[in-house]
């Protein structure tokens, strides 16, 4: 299966199809938290890692990705991605370095976004996708990627 790529500039609306496609008559939560984390490292530019922590015993554990071998267990309040999920809102953060505990799995990420993924007020896991570049990702990327969090969200079992 093959899926073009987009440039940082281009319209997401390819990429929520793509998904929808990849989820469609599919709800193992794996295979498509892997698909995505396929679909969002390859179809956006600047990305050094896409993927996907659950919630396990009250921590974030690694799971589906693209990019390098990560932290595997992240504490709740921890990090960009323990403040995500223990405050259920999404985190859009320009610049890692600047923010306070940040968690450097990979010394090249320099902005990223992580999306809480919350069914029904229960919070399941995150959606983490880090950049090399600074000031990465705009507005309209962070609603796009709440959209494709939401779609995993509402495919997946
Ligand atoms: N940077 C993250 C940790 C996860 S890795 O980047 C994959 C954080 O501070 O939450």
């Amino acid at each position: 299966m093959s899926f073009a790529s987009v440039e940082a500039t281009s319209d997401y609306s390819l990429l929520i199809q793509q998904a929808q496609a990849l989820f469609h008559g599919e709800q193992d939560a794996i295979a498509n938290a892997a698909n995505l984390s396929s679909l969002i490292y390859h179809g956006m530019a600047d990305l050094n890692w896409a993927g996907f922590y659950f919630l396990k015993d009250g921590e974030l554990v690694l799971g589906p990705f693209h990019g390098q071998p990560a932290c595997v267990r992240i504490p709740l309040g921890k990090g960009v991605c323990g403040t995500a999920a223990a405050t259920k809102t999404t985190q859009r953060i320009d610049d890692v370095d600047q923010f306070p505990g940040h968690i450097a799995c990979d010394a090249a990420s320099r902005s990223e976004v992580v999306v809480p993924l919350v069914r029904d007020g229960e919070l399941l896991g995150v959606l983490d996708i880090d950049s090399p570049k600074l000031q990465r990702f705009t507005v309209a990327e962070q609603e796009a990627l709440e959209q494709l969090a939401h779609l995993w969200l509402a495919a997946s079992q």
